[in-house]
């Protein structure tokens, strides 16, 4: 398996790459890229870990080497938000970048599954997808973005409540990746009969928020890295475990399809040896959820189309 990691010398990128080096199957390879010109020294540093998961750096014009053979192309690369802006206010810088980054992806790697981390994720996922149907090689279920970040933080705030160890809980996060937009399901966790109501609202209010709790207390050094590397390993290991055909591995991701709500939706799906090849019913919700599926449905689809629109303007002018 090759996975490539573009943005690998950033905040996330550091981190994704080193628990990748450390955890992929041996005999993996993982190509770094990222503009910072210091990007093979992360490679040089990462290959002293003594795994048999080779590592190769570049920047600059090398990017198709990075791309070339990789079955998994995991994307953080972009800029962070600082105190006060939305996941949103990213959107014009990290649109370019994604929609150049996807396209050197269909050109050298058009089979590659492509891991979304950059943010807006909301826009940035259907943006690709149409650069990778102007190249002719989309395919839904290769194309991911990645609110894996949104089950870790709930899995961790909902263990604390119930006082009970994180290994032992799980909870569906669904909807998208930013604000209301975010959906934990809580009444599918055992045990959340014994939380009231104004926790459970408290208790959302602070999974759709967790993100900027991090950015502000960073305070403009940046948005969620370490928690993020983990969540994106955790995503990229289980796409590379379906790949290699090991049956039952799912996880969190906003895909196209398998949604009545929005096109693109987060939700739960089944690794194959093709990327996604199920979405997991998320079944009966309770009346507190359902309200805030049904705000979220106007809100990505307002997400959805400023990343088609954005495309459709980016590849006009981009041939
Ligand atoms: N999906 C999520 O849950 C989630 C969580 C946290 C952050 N994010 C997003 O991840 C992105 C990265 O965050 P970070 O903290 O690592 O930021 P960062 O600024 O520390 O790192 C970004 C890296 O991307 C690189 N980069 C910029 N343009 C590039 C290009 N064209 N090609 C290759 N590399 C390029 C930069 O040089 C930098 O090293 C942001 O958009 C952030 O909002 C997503």
């Amino acid at each position: 398996m090759k996975v490539a990691v573009l943005g690998a010398a950033g905040g996330i990128g550091q981190p994704l790459s080193m628990i990748l080096k450390n955890s992929l199957p041996a005999g993996s390879k993982l190509g770094l890229y990222d503009v910072a010109p210091f990007t093979p020294g992360v490679a040089v540093d990462l290959s002293h870990i003594p795994t048999d998961v080779e590592v190769q750096g570049f920047t600059g014009e090398d990017l198709p080497k990075a791309l070339e053979g990789a079955d998994v192309v995991v994307i953080p690369a972009g800029v962070a938000r600082k105190p006060g802006m939305t996941r949103d206010d990213l959107f014009n810088i990290n649109a370019g970048i994604i929609a150049n980054l996807v396209r050197n992806c269909a050109r050298v790697c058009p089979k590659a599954c492509i891991c979304i981390i950059t943010n807006p994720v909301n826009s940035t996922v259907p943006l690709a997808a149409e650069v990778l149907k102007a190249e002719g090689v989309y395919d839904k279920h290769r194309l991911f973005g990645v609110s894996a970040l949104d089950v870790l933080r709930s899995e961790t705030f909902l263990a604390a409540e119930l006082g009970i160890s994180n290994q032992r809980i799980l909870v569906p996060v669904i909807g998208g990746h930013s604000g209301t937009t975010i959906i934990p399901l809580l009444s599918k966790v055992i045990g959340h009969e014994k939380i009231a109501a104004d926790r459970i609202k408290a208790l959302t209010d602070r999974i759709q928020n967790a993100g900027t709790e991090v950015v502000e207390a960073k305070a403009g050094a940046g948005s969620a890295t370490l928690s993020m590397a983990t969540a994106g390993a955790r995503f990229a290991l289980k796409v590379v475990k379906g790949l290699m055909g090991e049956p039952g591995v799912n996880e969190y991701a906003y895909v196209e399809g398998g949604s009545k709500v929005a096109p693109f939706f987060a939700q739960a799906v089944r690794f194959g040896k093709n990327g996604w090849d199920e979405v997991i019913d998320y079944g009966t919700v309770s009346d507190f959820e359902q309200k805030l599926i049904d705000e979220a449905a106007p809100q990505l689809a307002t997400n959805i189309k400023k990343g088609v629109d954005f495309a459709q303007k980016w590849l006009s002018e981009n041939k």
